[in-house]
């Protein structure tokens, strides 16, 4: 169990927060992969990614190529979910929130310089992304010299958020939607 019936509404704001802001630097937690769900065209798309870094705002950072397709969803629309649940302590975090795209500026360089040797190949593809290939070996060429102008860095402001924690049949559900810097908290029926 992550939270318990006898935590306020404020400690399971803490105590997912932390161990969100834990997730971003422990190669091993299970909340390191979350899914983003994204929108086009009125379709909805999902797929995962890796939590990078959580700032002070509570923001939350993951790095992908600039020409996927998430970032052309991003940019046309940029409402995005977030899914996350750790299986042995059997909780499920929902997050809703807009996503700022950062390439070629201060933020994607400052976390370009923690891409290191070969890292730096998942965003240096010669082909595009979802280009169709005739075989799997077609996509494994890189440029000699690898760069940045196509790391991208995308930053989710979360704008609300649930919590659900399993627990037999006393399950427990708790709800946060952001009001400029505060936090408006409720628990509801899970
Ligand atoms: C466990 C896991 C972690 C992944 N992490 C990332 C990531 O951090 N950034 C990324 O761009 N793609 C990541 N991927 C690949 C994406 O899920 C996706 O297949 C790819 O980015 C193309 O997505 P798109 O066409 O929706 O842009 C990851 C896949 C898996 C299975």
């Amino acid at each position: 169990m992550l939270i318990t019936k006898n935590n306020e509404l404020s400690e399971v704001l803490k105590i997912v927060l932390d161990a969100l802001k834990s997730a971003a630097k422990d190669t091993g937690h299970p909340f390191r992969f979350m899914s983003l769900a994204t929108i086009h065209q009125q379709v909805p798309d999902i797929r995962y990614v890796v939590l990078r870094a959580m700032d002070a705002e509570g923001c939350l950072y993951f790095f992908t190529d600039y020409r996927t397709q998430k970032i052309g969803h991003i940019r046309a629309n940029p409402d995005v979910a977030l899914l996350f649940y750790d299986s042995e302590k059997g909780v499920q975090i929902r997050m809703q929130g807009t996503a700022l795209v950062h390439r070629n500026n201060a933020v994607a360089e400052k976390f370009w310089m923690t891409v290191e040797g070969e890292a730096q190949k998942a965003y240096n593809p010669v082909l595009t992304p979802g280009t169709l290939i005739s075989h799997p070996v077609e996509a494994y060429n890189w440029p000699e010299n690898m760069g940045n102008s196509n790391f991208s860095v995308v930053q989710i402001v979360p704008s609300e958020f649930n919590v659900l924690q399993l627990d037999g049949m006393n399950h427990i559900r708790a709800k946060y939607v952001r009001n400029d810097d505060k936090w408006k908290m409720d628990w509801i029926a899970p």
